[in-house]
């Protein structure tokens, strides 16, 4: 019993420690899902870039502890890819100190499902495309809050933050966010109003909270560890020189490489920890296949008119494909111009065969988690599976 006791205060001290003789970078561990099936939402301000995960776990997913209004400990995704704090029908409770504002929000978003089996994940921006039918489409609607959002086991706490409480969904009746809702990152564009910051850049604007505005994920899949950094640059987490890039609205450029070889230049890439696989423009997707030596399959949609492109390649021996960060032309540019934020040196990135494969089937064939769409404009979203 003693030595119970005293690895817990052991432990608990150690904690507080670390943040606080480190001050400036908090970390805080995040949990994986365990395997519940799930689908999910993220919105970019007006814009709506839109995941569906439909009958698929949540495995792939990272997420925080946080107390919101009254509801405590809640399970939340921890979204790069998306701006506001988002939460499921039925788990917010407003405190004392809640203000509820007289403004609903509503968003629209498409379902595909590229291998017919409903277990892909698409996401698709919507903002820019008129005129595409509303067939297939799921609707959620909900009522903006303001509210106290605290970050558990931390001194982070924001007032009177916007966050949006979906009420419903149609066609319903699964929860749009996999555990409680989901936490975004992502600025600018909130979808509560431009100038509505979320909860990152709320706290930021606290004097003296944070020694700079910056937050890092570290993703260890295979140990199923995972941390999120507040606070600064954590450096024990990677070697040599940390690649930066320059944000170009929601994008930063990059270049696509197999085998180390660079195929594409500067394409407009979003990082994205709320999205499992990685999604680009089919062409670009089709000719980084056929560089590879990939095999792909087309498949078009009737119902939602899209379509995808998938990757089949024999999984004992991976095609290596990566991105190269920042893009070649953004480095020399920033060497020129004696730019110091973006790093005067590109880097290319591979991706690590496990990560490659998102499923493979018994005759030893992997399907690469890299997939083509034809909605998605020129962008490309590289999620963390
Ligand atoms: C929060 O919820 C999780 C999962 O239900 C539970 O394991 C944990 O003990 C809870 N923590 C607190 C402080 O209540
Ligand atoms: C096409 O998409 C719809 C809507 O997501 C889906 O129900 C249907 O199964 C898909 N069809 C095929 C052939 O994948
Ligand atoms: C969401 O709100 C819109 C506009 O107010 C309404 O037409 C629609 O029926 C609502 N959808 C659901 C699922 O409640
Ligand atoms: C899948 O595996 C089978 C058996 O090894 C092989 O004949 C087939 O070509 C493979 N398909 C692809 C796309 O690699």
């Amino acid at each position: 019993m003693p030595s119970l006791s005293l690895a817990i205060v052991l432990a608990v001290t150690l904690r507080v420690l670390d943040w606080r003789v480190e001050g400036a970078i908090v970390p805080v561990r995040l949990t994986r899902g365990q395997g519940i099936s799930s689908s999910q939402v993220t919105t970019h301000g007006s814009c709506r870039f839109v995941t569906l995960t439909a009958e698929r776990d949540d495995r792939d997913f990272w997420f925080a502890r946080f107390s919101i209004g009254a509801s405590r400990n809640l399970s939340i995704l921890i979204d790069t890819g998306s701006t506001d704090l988002l939460l499921n029908p039925d788990v917010y409770r407003p405190s004392k100190s809640a203000i509820a504002l007289s403004r609903p929000f509503s968003m629209r978003y498409g379902t595909v499902n590229s291998d017919g089996s409903g277990e892909e994940t698409v996401r698709r921006d919507i903002c820019s495309r008129e005129g595409v039918s509303d067939h297939g489409r799921t609707q959620v609607n909900g009522t903006v809050f303001q509210d106290t959002v605290s970050l558990d086991n931390t001194d982070f706490s924001v007032p009177l933050q916007s966050l949006g409480v979906t009420t419903s969904i149609s066609p319903g009746p699964r929860p749009p966010f996999p555990h409680d809702g989901l936490m975004g990152f992502f600025i600018p564009g909130s979808a509560f109003g431009e100038e509505v910051p979320n909860w990152f850049s709320s706290l930021c604007r606290q004097p003296s909270i944070l020694d700079e505005c910056r937050f890092g994920l570290a993703l260890e899949p295979s140990t199923e560890s995972a941390f999120l950094y507040l606070g600064g640059v954590e450096q024990s987490r990677y070697a040599g020189a940390l690649s930066t890039a320059a944000m170009h609205e929601r994008y930063v450029f990059g270049d696509v490489a197999v085998g180390g070889r660079i195929i594409h230049r500067d394409a407009a890439i979003m990082v994205d920890s709320g999205t499992t696989v990685s999604w680009g423009p089919i062409e670009s997707v089709q000719q980084l296949f056929d560089a590879a030596g990939i095999r792909s399959i087309r498949r078009h949609n009737s119902t939602t008119l899209t379509t995808t492109l998938d990757g089949v390649y024999p999984c004992d021996t991976p095609p290596r494909l990566g991105f190269g960060f920042p893009s070649v032309s953004n480095a020399l540019e920033a060497r020129s111009s004696r730019l110091s934020v973006v790093s005067h040196a590109s880097k290319v990135f591979d991706m690590l065969p496990a990560a490659l494969a998102e499923h493979s089937d018994d005759q030893g064939n992997c399907t690469a988690s890299i997939h083509g769409i034809d909605q998605e404009g020129d962008s490309w979203i590289l999620g963390q599976g």
